[in-house]
């Protein structure tokens, strides 16, 4: 079965699509024939993208909100019902990023990433699993190499990423006895649209530095990868070879990874 057969006609509702990644996915999943659903706070940037999609009413729906508030999810999942009557496919994409060591990053803002990365997948799933169980629907987690390891200066990212690891493998049991595919994917570097910003210790929003192109994915392979893994049933990927590296060094060479860590941040304090 290829992608376009899968997709066609199902429901596929997507956390953060306003933009990056979400965006993408949604664009794909329309091209393959599906319904889709869009969230993100700022209803100006979605409703901006529902126009640039340029796709029948019928097929599309916008929903401003925030994924921490789990009243917002169960609105969410209400509106798609009336919409569309059905949920086939939940992608939890939408997440935020912080830089700071320990020490030096406001409480507030490392709150306001692990809120948002851990209750923003939570709340979303939780509203969806009555709905997906009837359609033998799927749900698909997005995590980050930053998922497979204790990142300095990422901690707040890193220790939400993670945990998805862990609700994704707590939901898959929960599950079992039902027909419902939990997923979980390790995204790499990607592509980053230039209006993306990560939290600054302070709480500032600041633009992201460029990545080098050769370690950056595209935002259309990122999305393609998790639609196939979702449409394949596929537990866990991780999508990229950096990302494969940390797993396989990590698990035979802890103590290896460790010190390469520690002198790749000595170097650059
Ligand atoms: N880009 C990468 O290299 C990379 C690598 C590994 C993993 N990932 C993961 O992939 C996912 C998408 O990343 P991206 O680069 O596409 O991010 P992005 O461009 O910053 O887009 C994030 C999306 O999430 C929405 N969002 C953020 N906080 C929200 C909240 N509280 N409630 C509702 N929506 C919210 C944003 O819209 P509003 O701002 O309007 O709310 C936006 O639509 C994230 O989970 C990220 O951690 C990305």
């Amino acid at each position: 079965m290829n992608l376009n057969t899968f997709y066609n006609g199902k429901v596929v509702l997507i956390t953060g699509g306003s933009m990056g990644i979400g965006k993408e996915l949604a664009k794909l999943a329309l091209s393959y024939g599906a319904k889709v659903a869009i969230t993100g706070r700022t209803l100006s940037k979605l409703e901006f993208v529902k126009k640039e999609f340029n796709v029948s009413e019928q097929n599309i729906l916008i929903h401003a909100g925030d994924v921490t508030d789990y009243k917002n999810n169960q609105e969410l999942v209400k509106k798609c019902i009336d919409k569309f009557g059905k949920i086939d496919v939940l992608i939890n994409n939408a997440g935020l990023s912080a830089f700071g060591s320990i020490e030096d990053i406001k409480p507030e803002v490392y709150k306001t990433v692990v809120d948002t990365n851990i209750y923003g997948s939570v709340f979303p799933t939780k509203a969806c699993i009555p709905i997906l169980k009837k359609v033998n629907g799927s749900v698909l987690f997005v995590s980050s190499i930053a998922g497979l390891t204790g990142l300095p200066d990422y901690s707040a990212y890193s220790l939400s990423k993670m945990s998805l690891r862990a609700i994704a493998h707590a939901l898959r049991i929960e599950l079992k006895n039902t027909n419902v595919f939990v997923g979980i994917c390790y995204v790499g570097f990607t592509e980053n649209e230039i209006t993306k910003k990560t939290y600054s210790p302070n709480g500032e929003l600041i633009a992201i530095p460029k990545r080098p192109s050769f370690l950056t994915a595209t935002r259309e392979q990122t999305a393609k990868k998790m639609l196939k893994q979702i449409k394949r049933k596929k537990y866990s990927v991780n999508q990229s070879i950096l990302g494969n590296l940390v797993m396989f060094q990590g698990k035979v060479f802890p103590k290896l990874t460790a010190w390469i860590m520690r002198l790749n941040y000595k170097s650059k304090k």
